[in-house]
């Protein structure tokens, strides 16, 4: 089986062709990316009806990308898959009506996929993917959460942030050091030249006895430091700059990592998966390799282009859930939207 999957929530426009095989977990045929980040850029963050046009200009070329690529047509696909939420409505919309209209030329099913359930189920893309259950990390630019997941399907919220995500924590602090958006990338790279003791910022609910987050405070910190270093806060190769970066990183890892090791020893569970966006830095997976190595824990990253939005892990979830049974493709072209969606009602909205 052939599923075609399309990511539309914010601003990447993804595409991407998976087949399910007889055995083993379904393999990526071909996947076609197009970001928007340096569209948004000029106004310093995502603008939703940007974003929503440029992602009905893309989505079509990507297609036909992808299918080129695979060596398939269109008649070869026999599941349309798409992003139904969380993320932007206009943004979705655009993918979850091209995707069933797509299907409904074709006379094929559609499946709406959870996003977060894409960037969980990412890793199985990996040459080396995990093994149920694991506790995920899932940490991007809107959600940083603690799951437990023991399935295709099953999971169970542990602990998540109660206001800002870590991807938002570093796109704002890095706004505020004059990097431009998205910050995460850039800030982790000024923060290699750094000194990441430099500056005291605080590790909000670092002992709070929970697996919840917290980031707005640290926001506020970033911006008191900046104010006390001046000019020279986002000045490019000053370094005052450089160590602000580091330290900002240093606080944002601390207690992701540190949270994830407290997940894993409450539910004895011995793997991880880092999953989303903030997946891809470097020093996260630094430390937490290093915390993992030393408790005996495996764990799990998806590739690095897949870490950030992307159609592949639409496909992926899509036929992960059709193949263990937990959803089935219907030829209902009728879709709504989910621009707010918890993961953890999946487990009973969708069984
Ligand atoms: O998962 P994603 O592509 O989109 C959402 O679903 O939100 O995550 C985007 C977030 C942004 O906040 C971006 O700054 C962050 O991931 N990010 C990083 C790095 N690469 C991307 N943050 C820190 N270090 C990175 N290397
Ligand atoms: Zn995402």
């Amino acid at each position: 089986m052939r599923i075609l999957g399309i990511e539309s929530s914010c601003d990447e426009t993804g595409v991407a062709l998976v087949e399910t095989g007889d055995t083993g977990w379904p393999r990526l045929l071909a996947h076609a990316l197009h970001s928007q980040i340096e569209m948004h850029q000029a106004y310093g963050g995502v603008v939703p009806e940007l974003a929503s046009r440029d992602h009905i200009r893309r989505v079509l070329p990507l297609t036909r990308e992808v299918m080129a690529r695979a060596g398939h047509t269109l008649a070869d696909v026999d599941v349309v898959a798409y992003t139904r939420g969380p993320g932007l409505a206009g943004a979705l919309l655009v993918g979850s009506g091209v995707a069933c209209a797509l299907a409904a030329s074709l006379g094929k099913p559609v499946i709406g996929i959870h996003h977060l359930e894409g960037h969980l189920l990412s890793p199985f893309l990996s040459e080396d993917p995990p093994e149920f259950p694991f506790i995920a990390l899932l940490v991007s630019g809107g959600h940083t959460q603690l799951m437990r997941v023991d399935g295709v399907g099953r999971y169970e919220l542990l602990g998540e942030t109660i206001d800002d995500a870590a991807g938002e924590a570093f796109d704002k602090s890095a706004k505020l050091m004059g990097l431009p958006y998205p910050g995460g990338p850039g800030l982790s790279r000024l923060a290699e030249q750094g000194n990441p003791a430099a500056y005291k910022l605080p590790r909000p609910l670092l002992h709070s006895g929970d697996l919840d987050f917290s980031f707005a405070g640290l926001k506020t910190a970033v911006l008191t430091q900046c104010k006390k270093i001046g000019e020279a806060a986002h000045t490019e190769g000053a370094p005052e700059r450089a160590d602000l970066a580091a330290s900002t990183q240093a606080a944002i890892v601390e207690v992701l990592t540190r949270k994830a090791m407290t997940a894993l020893k409450e539910t004895g569970l011995k793997r991880l998966v880092v999953a989303g966006g903030v997946g891809a830095n470097r020093e996260l997976r630094r430390q937490l390799n290093a915390l993992c190595d030393k408790d005996r824990v495996r764990v799990h990253y998806p590739e690095l282009h897949l870490c950030t939005d992307n159609g592949a892990m639409i496909a992926m979830a899509a036929a992960m859930r059709l193949q263990s049974g937990m959803q089935v493709a219907e030829p209902r072209y009728s879709f709504d939207v989910k621009p707010r969606w918890p993961l953890q009602d999946i487990a009973h909205e969708l069984a």
